[in-house]
């Protein structure tokens, strides 16, 4: 439990890195495992849905030692891992889960995963209804949606599968098993979404193709080590920096942070709400492009954000529907109905807690109206639903209120950002 207590006035000010991507972060311990030699990963996310993600890897005998943000990974080759001897805990972590979902149908072996109350309920046969269609043997809970799920893999053939729904975690399961089936794999994505994985195969040496809306990768390709820098996480920069875009006062700059376009839907979006912001790619680490943001605090327009925006921002609406509540006029999100099977449904938690400090808004059944006002907000006791995400926006949204806020179970922040508050405490000047 823990209580705020900030002032309207209040703004954000200062300069910092954030943690490591999280998205890179669960990739790079994978794609490591499975290659040739020893690769070094710096600055990686040490949050508790990494750490599942290298526990996991430990569990099927890769060496893996970590000290602080670096770790090295000694690979095992593409079938170098062995059986887990136990069922795999993979804690709250839906990208361990599903990209590794793809591993382990490639791998000849049986294995078992399980997770937390939140990630049993998030649905899964997203992965493996293509993962069976490439041959991997896989059962679970109403017929492998949920967890707890065993695969016994090997012997894969290819697809070409067509994304459903846009999710870069679906995408990417299947391009992993991909790398272990006899032939071409491809996966079309009708709308961009992060394009992590296809970018660290081609550091690890692969031959990945995207042509048009078309992703392509010849199974059985040898990854070779490689060592990779993490950039800082821009879905845990962007609490701060919507915090200060939409408070007056505030200026903020985030540096070494991660710039991938098919994660920089929240610039954009701050920049059509009128957001006084500039950016600057520095340098290339791998495929990743990577550079400073800063922004000052001005007053904000309403905006609609739908359809394409919305893979390039999906983990950043619930901040981002903190900001609408001040912006002038209305803003409508729509598209983005897979809000409702992240952590938590990103839609009822935002609504709910939003609501519940006084903003209107309403949720559809793909997203958010939210009417902005400029009124300070109603504070109180809040809960994070144990989504770190909703916990951050509560945090933030403490820097509206004159009263105290108090999020109950703040814990679950450190699943992708164990110095949030810390870094909320320098920025803001007011200790937590
Ligand atoms: C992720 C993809 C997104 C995102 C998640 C991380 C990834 O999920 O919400 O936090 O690392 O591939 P979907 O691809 O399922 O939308």
């Amino acid at each position: 439990m823990i209580t705020l207590t900030q002032q309207h006035q209040s703004s954000i000010r200062g300069t910092l890195s954030v943690p490591g991507d999280k998205s890179i972060s669960h990739r790079s311990i994978m794609l490591a495992a499975l290659a040739e030699g020893e690769s070094k990963i710096q600055n990686f996310l040490t949050g508790e849905d990494c750490l599942s993600t290298l526990q996991a890897f430990e569990n099927m005998g890769v060496s893996i030692k970590r000290d602080g943000q670096t770790v090295i990974v000694r690979g095992q080759g593409l079938y170098g891992l062995e059986e887990a001897k136990v069922p795999l805990d993979l804690g709250n972590s839906g990208t361990t889960t599903r990209l590794l979902l793809g591993v382990l149908a490639g791998s000849p072996h049986h294995n078992c995963i399980y997770g937390d109350q939140s990630l049993t309920n998030r649905p899964m046969s997203r992965v493996t209804v293509p993962l069976r269609q490439m041959g991997a043997k896989i059962d679970g809970r109403e017929d492998g949606n949920f967890l707890p799920i065993s695969v016994r893999g090997g012997s894969l053939k290819p697809i070409s599968y067509t994304l459903p729904i846009n999710s870069a975690q679906v995408k990417s399961s299947i391009l992993l098993a991909g790398l272990f089936a006899e032939g071409l794999t491809k996966v079309i994505e009708p709308v961009p979404t992060r394009d992590h994985t296809e970018r660290m195969l081609k550091a690890f040496q692969v031959d990945v193709k995207r042509e048009d809306n078309e992703i392509l990768l010849e199974g059985n390709q040898p990854l070779m080590a490689t060592d990779i820098e993490v950039p800082g996480d821009i879905s845990s920069a962007a609490f701060f920096l919507c915090g200060a875009a939409m408070k007056v006062g505030s200026s903020f700059t985030v540096k070494d942070v991660g710039l991938n376009p098919t994660r920089t839907g929240v610039i954009d979006i701050l920049k059509r709400m009128g957001a006084n912001l500039s950016v600057s790619i520095n340098r290339y680490i791998g495929d990743e492009p990577i550079g400073d943001i800063t922004v000052l605090g001005d007053k904000l327009e309403g905006v609609t954000i739908s359809g394409n925006d919305i893979p390039r921002l999906i983990d950043e609406l619930p901040i981002i529907a903190l900001v609408a509540s001040q912006a002038i006029g209305k803003t409508v999100i729509k598209d983005a109905e897979e809000l409702r099977f992240k952590e938590t449904d990103r839609i009822g938690a935002v609504v709910d807690t939003l609501s519940k400090m006084g903003v209107s808004i309403s949720g559809t059944e793909d997203g958010m109206i939210i009417e902005g006002s400029q009124d300070p907000l109603k504070g109180g006791e809040f809960n994070s639903y144990h989504d770190h995400r909703i916990g951050m926006m509560v945090a933030i949204a403490s820097l509206l209120t004159n009263e105290s806020v108090t999020l109950t179970d703040e814990e679950c922040i450190s699943i992708s950002y164990p110095s949030f508050f810390k870094d909320f405490d320098s920025l803001t000047g007011c200790h937590v």
